[in-house]
């Protein structure tokens, strides 16, 4: 039962991982150079408007998946207070992923609210991008992390 539990809820996260990193790559490699290509033709804007709900629903389904594993392989908020949980690998591995989380929540937040429509105002969206590349490179390295974190590391 424990295991089948366990077996569903890696299932949903790796297939939500897949969703947010692929459709955040995919906007990295296909929509920006779409958009460089035809200024004014509202690339960014429609597919951002079509695949935002696809992302907010992957990137909850991480962050309700990701405790509910952890505390089913039996690490709660006792092992959180413990100085010895965050010198073991798998400890550094799970902080360094959790700052990551943190990170791409706080940039994404700031990209869809800020300075994406401050970008289309202004006709400038340099910053929108770099926060985009970087919004891309965390959530590769956060997947990364994830598949250290599967082999207890
Ligand atoms: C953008 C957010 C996230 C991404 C892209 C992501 C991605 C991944 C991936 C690809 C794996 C490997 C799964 C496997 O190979 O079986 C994984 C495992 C894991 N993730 Fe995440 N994750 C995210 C957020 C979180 C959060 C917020 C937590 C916890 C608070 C978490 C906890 C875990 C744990 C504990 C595992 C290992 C499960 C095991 O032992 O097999 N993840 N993650």
């Amino acid at each position: 039962m424990g295991e089948a539990v366990f077996l569903a809820l890696i299932a949903l996260h790796v297939l939500a991982a897949t969703t947010w990193v692929g459709g955040v790559l995919f906007f990295v490699f296909a929509v920006v150079p779409a958009a460089r290509a035809a200024p004014g033709a509202g690339i960014p804007e429609a597919l951002g408007r079509a695949f935002r709900p696809v992302a907010y629903v992957a990137l909850g389904t991480l962050i309700v998946t990701g405790p509910l594993l952890l505390w089913i392989l039996g690490i709660g908020p006792g092992m959180f207070l413990q100085a010895r949980f965050w010198a073991d690998p798998f400890g550094i591995t799970l902080g360094a992923k959790l700052v990551m989380v943190g990170l791409v929540l706080a940039l994404t937040v700031w990209h869809d609210t800020v300075l994406g429509p401050r970008g289309l105002r202004t006709g400038q969206p340099g910053a929108t991008r770099i926060v985009g590349r970087t919004i891309g490179l965390l959530s590769v390295a956060i997947l990364l992390a994830g598949l250290l974190l599967a082999q207890g590391l």
